[in-house]
């Protein structure tokens, strides 16, 4: 069992990614942080707590983060994840609490004491904030992988850029810069390999039809996500970013890459931009490892198997998922 941190945003696919790391055996997860990225970062701890809840696992607790990007205005995504961040499917509150101790203290106290992995969903405000006080804190990072950036492929926000580096350039410019400086890598899943993970009516149907429960709560929260998936891109369907770092840190045979020395662009046209020196021109140590190719049937065999229950408990088979290979 690895023990990991989930810094997230939820958000839609925050929640599956949610979903698919409390469903895995190989996860023990001390903690979810929140920050101010999809939604703000008190609504995505209250929405953290919402698929908590859904799962049976209020006792994973959950800490606020910071309000704003370091430097930038605040704009969130409600247009893409809806005004409540769950797909405007407005589920009930949850009655129990989060933390009181702020995301960033909590981060910085458990780092002091263990080596730990943080998987990173959202704008790496709170990281940032954390490293750049303590930079040595990063040689206590077993793995960090972040959903965000982009390599060959265009930005969801801007022809360059993807939302969580957007969102927040000076952030992830100031992590990816301290880990190379403290001689660590960032895992970075990006537009790449995510654009490839498309949730499907077809599959999301499939979903339903082997776990009513579950398969109709991904349904609830994903209808808005696909109209605007439709609406923005022309897409039947929605691509869900987030579980992909989930799957990978699990099993790494689920996107490969290269190692490479990147920067964050934080100005200009370029904000939040991904400058991967992939020919290495700058001569510097990698403190990335950029993941290009992917296999989406492989990891939506992965994440049904994970998070679809069957009514006897026992494992889905070869037979019973054999459909995903059409749809
Ligand atoms: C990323 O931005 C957010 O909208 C998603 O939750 C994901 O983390 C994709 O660009
Ligand atoms: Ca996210």
């Amino acid at each position: 069992m690895r023990k990991i941190i989930i810094d997230c945003d939820p958000g839609i696919d925050d929640a599956l990614a949610i979903m698919l790391a409390v469903n895995s055996p190989e996860l023990k997860i001390a903690a979810i942080t929140t920050v101010s990225g999809n939604v703000p970062s008190d609504m995505g701890a209250v929405n953290a707590k919402k698929v908590l809840k859904q799962l049976n696992r209020l006792d994973i607790p959950v800490y606020i983060g910071e309000d704003a990007p370091l430097r930038e205005e605040y704009i969130d995504a409600r247009d893409t994840h809806g005004m409540d961040g769950l797909g405007e499917s407005f589920l009930p509150e949850v009655s129990s609490g989060c933390e009181k101790q702020s995301a960033v203290d909590f981060l910085t106290e458990i780092l002091e004491k263990e080596k730990i992995s943080i998987i990173a969903l959202g704008p790496m405000t709170n990281l940032a904030k954390v490293f750049s006080k303590k930079p040595h804190l990063i040689r206590n990072v077993e793995e960090l992988v972040s959903m965000g950036g982009n390599f060959r492929s265009h930005g969801n926000c801007s022809p360059v850029a993807e939302y969580n580096y957007w969102c927040d350039p000076d952030a992830a410019a100031i992590v990816y810069d301290l880990f190379e400086k403290e001689g660590n890598i960032i895992h970075m899943i990006g537009l790449d390999v995510t654009r490839e993970i498309v949730l499907t009516p077809n599959r999301l149907e499939y979903m339903c039809r082997l776990d009513k429960e579950n398969g109709e709560f991904i349904r609830k929260i994903t209808g808005f996500y696909m109209d605007f998936h439709w609406e923005q891109e022309g897409i039947i369907g929605c691509v869900i970013n987030d579980p992909l770092a989930v799957a990978y840190f699990i099993d790494r045979s689920m996107c490969s890459g290269f190692d490479s020395f990147t920067a964050v662009a934080t100005d200009g046209i370029c904000r939040g931009q991904t400058v991967v020196d992939s020919m290495d021109f700058w001569k510097k140590e990698p403190n990335s490892r950029i993941l290009t190719e992917t296999d989406p049937e492989k990891f939506f065999r992965f994440f049904m198997e994970r998070v679809l229950k069957k009514e006897d408990g026992s494992k889905w088979n070869d037979e019973e998922l054999k459909l995903l290979h059409e749809l």
